[in-house]
C-alpha cells in the first residue's frame, strides 16, 4: 500500500506536495519521504513517522526545484525504516512505488550479481536499479518498458530522472493511478483526493499504461506502447469537507456525523412523495436473479453480513457472501444469473478489485456500494451506488459502515418490491421508517455519556467478547473490530448461540461481554446467553432497545436504543459499539484516527 504523489511545475513543488501526502496518509503512515530535483541534482529527504516529520526536516533544509514525487508508506517489504522509506534513488534515477513486486527477490540476486548494490530490504529498490542499468543502454522510453516488462506484481510508480530534469514518468499495473491537469503544471496521484485541491480535471490510468508529464503536455501510452488519447474527467464537488471542524479527532466527527450522512443517503435514493426507491436500470432484471453474491473486506465486509439477513428476509433469493481476499483465490461457479455486489469505502481494496476483476472475466454482471465514486471499483462496476457518507479519514470506518449497511437495505428493499415479495403497505412502512433513521441515530448519540463511565470500568480489562445472533452477529464482530483497531486490545464477536461450543471457557470473573440483544425473534435466545455468560462472572454490558423486559440485577451496565424497525435496530445497536471503541482509545491514549500498523486503503493483496 503507500500513496504516491509527482508535480512537475514552473514553480516550487515541494510545499504542494507535502499538502498532498497528507492527504495521502490514510494509504499507509509509517514513513514518508520526497525527491526534487535541484540544481541538476536529485535531492531525496525521508524519515519514519508522519508527514508532519518530513515537513520540519524540509523546513529546516528547504526542498527546491519545480519537479519533485513523493510517498508516504505503509511498510510490506522492510521494516518502517529512513533506508526503506521511499523515494529509492540512485544516481539517475528516483522511484516511488505503491504496489508489490512480487519477483523482487530474483530480480535482486541478479541485480547484485552484475555489481549492484542495494541499501534497502524494499521490493521497490528493483525498480530504481533496472531502470539505471538500462538506462545506460537504452533511451528513456525504452529504458521505461525494459524495466517495466521485468517487474511481476502491481505497480503504481512515480520517477524522477536527473538527466530529464523536466518530467515525471508514471506507470500503473495493478494498483491505481491518477494525473491532473493544472495551469502549468500537471500532477500525479495515487488518487483524485489528493490532486483536489490542485485541480478537478482528471484522468485515471489503465492497467498497462505509462505517462510521461512536464508542466505544460501529459504523453499516454498503452500496455502495447502505443501513444494514447485518454478522457478528461471534471470532479464533482463534495458537500461533506474533509474537515475536523470543532472536533477532537475524525473519528468523532465521523461518528457524529452519521446523522447528516444518512439523511443524504436517504434523500438520493427515497422518494417520500411517491413512497417509492429510485433505483431503476439494474445490469440484471431483479425478477430473474438466482444469487446475490456480496463481497467486501474488513468492516465493509461485515455490511455484506448484516445485509445478507435482508436480502433473505425481503427476497427468496439465494444470498452468498464472502471476504474478497478468499472469493478472488476460490473456485467459484459463475452464472450470469447472478448478481455479484461489491461493498468498498474507498473503491481501492485490492482484493475487492481483484475479486470484481474475476467477476467482470467471467463476465457476470456487477454491482459495487462505494463511498468514492470515481474509485477503480466503481469505474469498472456495472451499476454504481454510492453511499453519499462524503469523506471518511479516520481509519477505523464508521459513517461509511452505516452508509453501507443504509444502500443494502434499500437495495433490498427495492428488489423484493420488483420481485413482488414485499407487501405494498410493508414496502411503504418501511420506506417511512427509514426516513426516521437519522434522527433515531442522533437520539443514540445520545448515550455517549454513559458509554463514557462505561469505558472508564472496563478500559484496563485484557480482553473483550461481543455477542449477537442473526443480524446483530455481524455488528458483534463489527464491534470487535473497533475496538481491536482502536485500543490493540484482543476482542472477539462471536454468535451467541456458539459460546457454549468453546469460547464460553475464555470466560472469568470481570471479562466484558458486550450482548447485542434488540427485541427481535432472536432476544430470547441471546438473553439466555447473556445469563450464562452472567453465571460465570462476566461483567456484562446489555445492548437492547427501549421498554425491554429485562430486570437482571447482575447486568453491570445497559444500554437502550430507540425502538424502531428490527432492520433498521441494526444500524442503531452499531453507534454504543463505535462509541464504545472511541472512548477505551481515548482513555488509552491512542492515536484514533490512525491506529498503529493500520491503513484505510489496503491496495495490496
Ligand atoms: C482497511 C480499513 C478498514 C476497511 C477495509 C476495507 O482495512 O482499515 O476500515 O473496512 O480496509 O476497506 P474498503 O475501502 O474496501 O471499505
Amino acid at each position: 500500500m503507500c500513496g504516491i504523489i509527482g508535480i512537475a511545475s514552473n514553480k516550487q513543488v515541494s510545499s504542494n506536495i507535502i499538502e498532498s501526502l497528507k492527504k495521502l496518509e490514510y494509504r499507509g503512515y509509517d514513513s514518508a519521504g520526497i525527491a526534487t530535483i535541484s540544481n541538476g541534482e536529485i535531492d531525496e529527504k525521508k524519515c519514519t513517522g508522519r508527514v508532519a516529520a518530513l515537513e520540519k526536516i524540509i523546513f529546516k533544509t528547504p526542498s527546491l526545484g519545480n519537479l519533485g514525487i513523493g510517498h508516504v508508506r505503509w511498510a510490506t517489504h522492510g521494516a518502517p525504516s529512513k533506508i526503506n522509506a521511499h523515494p529509492h534513488s540512485s544516481e539517475e534515477v528516483s522511484v516511488v512505488h505503491n504496489g508489490i513486486i512480487e519477483n523482487s527477490t530474483i530480480l535482486k540476486k541478479n541485480l547484485e550479481k552484475t555489481g549492484y548494490k542495494f541499501k534497502s530490504q524494499t521490493d521497490t529498490e528493483v525498480i530504481t536499479i533496472l531502470l539505471t542499468d538500462f538506462l545506460k543502454k537504452f533511451d528513456l522510453v525504452l529504458a521505461i518498458n525494459k524495466t517495466l516488462e521485468k517487474l511481476i506484481g502491481s505497480f503504481a510508480l512515480g520517477i524522477l530522472f536527473k538527466k530529464h530534469n523536466n518530467i515525471i514518468v508514471g506507470a500503473r499495473r495493478g494498483s491505481p493511478l491518477a494525473v491532473g491537469y493544472g495551469h502549468n503544471e500537471n500532477f500525479l496521484g495515487s488518487d483524485s483526493y489528493a490532486l483536489k485541491s490542485m485541480t478537478n480535471k482528471i484522468t485515471y490510468l489503465d492497467d498497462g499504461d505509462v505517462c510521461i508529464l512536464s508542466n505544460d503536455k501529459i504523453i499516454f501510452y498503452n500496455k502495447n506502447g502505443m501513444k494514447i488519447n485518454k478522457r478528461i474527467q471534471t470532479l464533482s464537488s463534495d458537500k461533506q469537507t474533509a474537515d475536523k471542524g470543532d472536533f477532537k479527532d475524525f473519528m468523532s466527527k465521523e461518528i457524529n456525523e452519521q446523522k447528516f450522512s444518512t439523511k443524504v443517503c436517504i434523500k438520493e435514493y427515497v422518494n417520500h412523495l411517491k413512497k417509492d426507491i429510485n433505483l431503476y436500470n439494474f445490469p440484471i432484471e431483479p425478477k430473474n436473479i438466482d444469487k446475490i453474491v456480496i463481497i467486501g473486506c474488513g468492516t465493509a465486509y461485515h455490511a455484506c453480513l448484516a445485509a445478507k439477513h435482508w436480502f433473505e428476509e425481503l427476497t427468496s433469493i439465494e444470498i452468498e457472501t464472502d471476504v474478497a481476499s478468499e472469493f478472488r483465490y476460490r473456485k467459484i461457479k459463475f452464472s450470469k444469473k447472478n448478481l455479484y455486489i461489491f461493498v468498498s469505502q474507498s473503491g481501492e481494496t485490492a482484493d475487492t478489485f481483484a475479486a470484481l476483476d474475476l467477476c467482470k472475466k467471467n463476465e457476470v454482471k456487477t454491482c459495487s456500494v462505494v463511498n468514492a465514486v470515481e474509485s477503480s471499483i466503481a469505474r469498472s462496476s456495472d451499476f454504481i451506488l454510492p453511499i453519499h457518507a462524503g469523506p471518511e479519514i479516520g481509519v477505523a470506518s464508521t459513517k461509511a459502515f452505516i452508509g453501507q449497511m443504509l444502500v443494502l437495505y434499500i437495495l433490498a428493499l427495492k428488489i423484493s418490491k420488483i420481485r413482488n415479495e414485499i407487501p405494498k403497505a410493508e414496502y411503504i412502512t418501511k420506506i417511512s421508517n427509514i426516513k426516521k433513521l437519522p434522527d433515531l441515530i442522533n437520539k443514540t448519540l445520545k448515550c455517549e455519556s454513559k458509554i463514557k463511565i462505561i469505558a472508564k470500568d472496563v478500559y484496563l480489562s485484557k480482553g473483550f467478547i461481543f455477542l449477537g445472533r442473526g443480524p446483530s452477529f455481524p455488528i458483534a464482530l463489527e464491534g470487535a473490530l473497533k475496538l481491536k483497531e482502536l485500543s490493540y486490545l484482543h476482542a472477539e464477536g462471536y454468535p451467541a448461540g456458539e459460546m457454549k461450543h468453546g469460547p464460553l471457557a475464555l470466560i472469568e470473573e470481570g471479562l466484558p461481554v458486550v450482548i447485542l440483544a434488540p427485541q427481535d425473534r432472536y432476544y430470547e435466545k441471546t438473553i439466555s446467553n447473556m445469563q450464562e455468560v452472567i453465571a460465570r462472572g462476566a461483567k456484562v454490558l446489555l445492548i437492547t432497545n427501549e421498554e425491554n423486559n429485562i430486570i437482571s440485577e447482575n447486568i453491570r451496565f445497559s444500554i437502550e436504543v430507540p425502538k424502531t424497525d428490527n432492520q433498521l435496530t441494526t444500524f442503531l445497536i452499531t453507534i454504543p459499539l463505535q462509541l464504545l471503541a472511541y472512548h477505551i482509545a481515548s482513555l488509552k491514549n491512542l492515536d484514533i484516527d490512525k491506529p498503529r500498523n493500520l491503513a484505510k486503503s489496503v491496495t495490496v493483496e
